[in-house]
């Protein structure tokens, strides 16, 4: 049996809020951290994977997502034996980086919370970089990516929306991001509107998660 197929989030809900380390939750519980641009898709990921609409604030508007929210889930593999894996983590998501909002105050923003965040965290498992599949190697992603694996976090790329690309497109863009940025493990093409890349992205969560 390919217990892939069966692994779910069988529960998820809102934890907190923080907008520094001291308002983090407390407890053990591994986390998984998503960031990318903002308006890449880093609420509507986490909604997908959770299979939850409204759980993380999804917005035309960029720069929705302002403080550090945790949601805790609960992954099971459904299995008939004894053995099924059965965990529960944080998600993370992380505010969007590189917003410009002219004459405003968040000018081409890598706020000063992701810094913290990824610094202190002691429970981080896998940060997830996301970029939008149509736009591989922007400078602000491979800035960001730059950044992160100088500071030795574990990645996984996902390259979102890929319902709005042809077949032939999702091929090549895919290959650009994977050179791009390589990964212990290859980049994800993930459609949070027809939940494609959940399976593979949750085996890679079950694999990190107490490893
Ligand atoms: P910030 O919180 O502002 O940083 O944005 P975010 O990265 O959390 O993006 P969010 O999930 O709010 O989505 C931004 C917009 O992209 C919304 O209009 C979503 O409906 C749309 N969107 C997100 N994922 C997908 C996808 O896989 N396919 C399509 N077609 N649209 C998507
Ligand atoms: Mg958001």
């Amino acid at each position: 049996m390919d217990s892939k197929q069966d692994l779910r989030i069988i529960q998820a809900a809102y934890t907190a809020s923080a907008v520094r380390s001291n308002q983090y939750p407390e407890g053990d519980l591994q986390e998984i951290a998503f960031l990318g641009r903002s308006n890449v898709g880093k609420s509507s990921l986490i909604n997908s994977l959770c299979n939850q609409r409204g759980l993380a604030r999804v917005s035309g508007d960029p720069g929705k997502t302002r403080t550090v929210n945790f949601y805790t889930v609960v992954l099971q593999e459904k299995q008939e034996d004894q053995q099924a894996f059965r965990q529960s983590a944080f998600f993370v998501d992380l505010p969007g980086y590189g917003f410009a909002r002219t004459g405003g105050k968040n000018r081409d923003t890598w706020s000063s919370f992701i810094n913290e965040y990824v610094q202190q965290s002691q429970r981080l498992v896998l940060l997830c970089l996301l970029v939008d599949l149509r736009h591989p190697g922007l400078p602000i992603d491979a800035q960001a990516y730059a950044w992160l694996a100088s500071h030795g976090v574990p990645l996984q790329l996902i390259g979102t929306k890929a319902d709005k690309l042809k077949a032939s497109e999702l091929k090549r863009n895919l290959s650009t991001l994977n050179q791009q940025f390589p990964g212990v493990f290859p980049a994800i093409a993930y459609s949070s509107l027809k939940h494609s890349g959940r399976d593979v992205l949750l085996a890679r969560f079950q694999e990190v998660i107490n490893n």
